[in-house]
C-alpha cells in the first residue's frame, strides 16, 4: 500500500471495550466430547478455555457500549459504524443495523467480512471515513464461530470460541495514530478455510499454519516499511489469536521479542474478527502501551486475507479531538 499522503486528517482510538458470553468452556470439557486432551490442546495451540454462547448483534452491542462509555462520545454524534463479522445473525440484512439501532446511533451502518484480518480492514476504513470527513467512528469486531464449528471434528472444536471487541475512533487535528497499513487477499488459497452457508468450518490446519506465518510477517514488514520503523521500536504487537505456536513463530521471524506480544487466546480461543480488539483492550487495561508507543496489528484470516497497521498511540503529540 502506499504511504498516507501528508496533511490528511488523522484520528486517535479514545475508547474501548470488550464483551463475552458468560459460558466457559474448557479443555477438561471437550475431553468430554472429543478424543483430544487437555495437554494436546495447550502444546499444539496454548489454549485453555474459551467462551461460547450469545448472538453477533447482543455481543456487539455490549462491547459497543462499553466502548461509547469509555470515551464518553454521544452516540448521536458517531457518523459510521463498521462491524467486522464472519458470522452475522442472519443472511439479510447485516447485523450492523441492528447493534446501530440498539446503542441508539444515528448513522451509516454496514458489515465486513475479511474473517480473522477484519477488524483491522475496518479499522482502516474508519481511518479513510475520517480522512474523509467523518469525525466519529465505532468499529466492532464480533465473531460467534460456536455456531458454525462442528463440535465432534477435533480439528476445528478445540480452536474456535465467541466473543467481541470495540473502538472509538475520533478525528484530531494533525496526523493522528494510523502510521502505515497493509491489506492483503490470495484467494487462491481460500480452499484451505471455508465454511459453506449453513455448513461447518472446514480446514487444513497444517497449511494454513503455514501459509499464516508468511502472510503475516510480510504484512508487518510492508507496513513497517511504510511507516519507517523498525521491529525493535515497536512496544507492542497485537496479532490474530489463533495459535501461540503461530504468533510465536511470527514473532520469531519479525525479530520481535514475545514479551511484546499482546495475547489472550489462552483465555479465548480463536474468536476471529473479535480477536485483535480483545487482546489490544487486554493490553490497554494493562497499561502496556504509553503516549506515543509503536504498536503493530496484524492479521490473517479466511481468504486467505492479512492486515495490518502501525499505530503511534494518542498520535504523534495528544492532538486535541475535533469536536
Ligand atoms: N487432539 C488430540 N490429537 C490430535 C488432535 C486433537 N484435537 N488433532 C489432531 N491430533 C493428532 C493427529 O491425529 C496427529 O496424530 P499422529 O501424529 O498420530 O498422526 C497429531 O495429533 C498431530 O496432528 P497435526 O494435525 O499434525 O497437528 P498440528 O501440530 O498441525 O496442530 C492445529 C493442529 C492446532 C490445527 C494447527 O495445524 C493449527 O493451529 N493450524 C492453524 C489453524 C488456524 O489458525 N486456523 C484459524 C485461521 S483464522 C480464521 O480465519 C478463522
Amino acid at each position: 500500500m502506499p504511504a498516507i499522503p501528508p496533511n490528511v486528517r488523522g484520528a486517535v482510538i479514545t475508547g474501548w471495550g470488550t464483551a463475552l458470553p458468560p459460558k466457559v468452556l474448557t479443555n477438561h470439557d471437550l475431553e468430554q466430547t472429543i478424543d483430544t486432551s487437555h495437554d494436546w490442546i495447550v502444546e499444539r495451540t496454548g489454549i485453555h478455555s474459551r467462551h461460547v454462547g450469545g448472538s453477533t448483534v447482543a455481543l456487539s452491542i455490549e462491547s459497543g457500549r462499553n466502548a461509547l462509555e469509555m470515551s464518553g462520545v454521544d452516540p448521536l454524534t458517531i457518523d459510521a459504524l463498521v462491524l467486522s463479522t464472519t458470522t452475522p445473525d442472519r443472511a439479510v440484512p447485516a447485523s450492523s443495523p441492528a447493534v446501530q439501532a440498539a446503542l441508539g446511533l444515528r448513522c451509516g451502518a454496514y458489515d465486513v467480512n475479511a474473517a480473522c484480518s477484519g477488524f483491522v480492514y475496518s479499522l482502516v476504513q474508519a481511518h479513510g471515513m475520517i480522512a474523509m470527513g467523518a469525525k466519529k467512528v465505532l468499529v466492532i469486531g464480533t465473531d460467534t464461530l460456536s455456531r458454525i464449528t462442528d463440535w465432534n471434528d477435533r480439528n476445528t472444536a478445540i480452536l474456535f470460541a465467541d466473543g467481541s471487541g470495540a473502538v472509538v475512533v475520533e478525528a484530531v487535528e494533525g496526523p493522528g495514530q494510523l502510521l502505515a497499513w497493509d491489506l492483503d487477499a490470495d484467494g487462491s488459497a481460500e480452499r484451505f478455510l471455508y465454511s459453506e452457508i449453513g455448513g461447518f468450518i472446514q480446514m487444513e490446519g497444517k497449511e494454513v499454519f503455514r501459509r499464516a506465518v508468511r502472510i503475516m510477517v510480510d504484512s508487518a514488514t510492508k507496513s513497517m516499511a511504510h511507516a519507517g520503523v523498525t521491529a525493535d521500536q515497536l512496544t507492542l504487537v497485537v496479532p490474530h489469536q489463533a495459535n501461540v505456536r503461530i504468533i510465536q513463530a511470527a514473532c520469531e521471524r519479525l525479530g520481535v521479542p514475545m514479551a511484546k506480544a499482546a495475547t489472550v487466546l489462552h483465555r479465548t480461543g480463536n474468536t476471529s474478527s473479535a480477536s485483535i480488539p480483545l487482546a489490544l483492550c487486554d493490553a490497554l487495561d494493562n497499561g502496556r502501551v504509553q503516549q506515543g508507543d509503536l504498536v503493530l496489528l496484524v492479521g490473517f484470516g479466511a481468504g486467505m486475507t492479512a492486515a495490518s497497521t502501525i499505530l503511534r498511540w494518542g498520535g504523534p503529540s495528544d492532538p486535541p479531538v475535533l469536536a
